[in-house]
């Protein structure tokens, strides 16, 4: 029985008009929580994995990056390609779940006072990480291409659904309503067709040429060398791909079934094929189950990939651990410093009207 089932689907890529064909990639840091959220996502075959094809570029190879993961190392060997660089962390500062360019965003609530959203110059690195795709040059065997992001929940079977049948064009997806900067592809899924990569394969010295990439985030930069070259923008509400609880803000809702995001735009539940951001092993599968679509996880699956992903504790975590365990004598040295300074503007009649000087309730999430 097992043994039809398998023919049958080796055969389905077969079908002509059958469900898109999709290759995606993701940039992974060595040392970072991302490592041990794969490693979970690969010990069951899900998110990346769903997907036809996939790759992993990493500035390390796969024995080092998965180097706390043996059999993950192991059995992705030939899916981790190495970048000669610095791989830059994204940052983004503002209170969790929201993004400035939210309509449900009160630039004035207290929340938000003095958070901003930064972004670092991460287009060098994604240079460098599309010549690698480029190079291994699998995406020409895909109907698809998509740059994921690790903290992105991607049902991948929903996703070939949605783009069955479209046209063979060059074109690439916005997935965002909302961004009070005009760039409507933002970084969780950046989703191009075949004809979109050949176009950007061949092109793509025309951007780097022209366009500023220390200016941008790589969304924005993606998004400008795609319209430059010409590659047509399909339209956010075209298909469902991407819902992020950035964009949503204070609106946002944390689940992955079927969601009503603006009841002003949207009449009825909506399918997603994405969801972000979920930074944990947890929540990540958590959304994944709630999504309904196959393959189903056992909570005894779930366990396992959590207990995966959450250890052996990566030299960051064990440092953040380190602090939290000495908080008393941390928060006793914070004590002191801040008598000390104080003694010294007072001395100094320096205690200006305006009072303390607070820092601004910032909590910063890693992109
Ligand atoms: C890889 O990138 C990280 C993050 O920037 C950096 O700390 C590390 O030194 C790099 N490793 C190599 C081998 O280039």
């Amino acid at each position: 029985m097992a043994m039809v089932l398998r023919a049958l689907l080796a055969m389905l890529p077969l079908v002509q008009g059958g469900p898109a064909k999709l290759y995606c990639w993701s940039l992974v840091t060595p040392n970072t929580y991302e490592v041990g959220m794969l490693a979970g996502m690969a010990s069951l075959g899900v998110g990346l994995f769903e997907c036809n094809g996939y790759d992993i570029v990493s500035n390390v190879t796969a024995d080092v990056l998965f180097k706390d993961f043996p059999d993950i190392a192991n059995q992705l060997k030939d899916h981790v390609h190495t970048i000669d660089m610095d791989l830059f962390v994204n940052k983004v500062s503002g209170p969790v779940g929201t993004d400035p360019s939210s309509p449900y965003t009160n630039p004035n609530s207290p929340l938000y006072q003095g958070a901003t959203m930064k972004h670092l110059a991460n287009t060098p690195v994604f240079k460098e990480a599309w010549q690698k795709i480029f190079n291994l040059g699998s995406f020409q065997n895909y109907d698809f291409t998509a740059k994921l992001d690790v903290d992105a929940v991607i049902v991948p079977a929903r996703l070939s659904g949605m783009l069955t049948n479209r046209p063979k064009v060059s074109e690439y997806f916005f997935d965002t309503l909302h961004d009070m900067y005009g760039n409507f592809l933002h970084g969780p899924i950046e989703l191009i067709s075949r004809l979109g990569m050949f176009a950007f394969r061949d092109a793509r010295h025309v951007c780097f040429d022209k366009i500023d990439q220390m200016a941008y985030g790589e969304d924005f930069f993606a998004k400008q060398c795609w319209d430059m070259i010409g590659i047509k923008a399909v339209p956010t509400m075209d298909i469902r791909l991407l819902y992020d609880k950035y964009e949503w803000g204070t609106a946002s809702q944390n689940r992955c079934d079927a969601l009503v995001p603006d009841p002003a735009v949207f009449h009825e539940p909506q399918y997603y094929a994405v969801f972000h951001p979920y930074k944990d092993m947890a929540s990540w599968l958590q959304c994944r189950r709630e999504t309904g679509v196959p393959k189903m996880l056992s909570d005894a699956q779930v366990q396992s990939a959590v207990a995966l992903a959450t250890k052996p504790l990566t030299l960051y975590e064990q440092m953040g651990q380190v602090v939290a365990r000495r908080r008393p004598a941390v928060v006793f040295l914070a004590g002191v410093g801040l008598v000390a300074a104080s003694a010294l503007l007072v001395s100094r009649k320096r205690l200006s009207a305006r009072g303390v000087t607070q820092e601004p309730l910032v909590d910063e999430e890693l992109e």
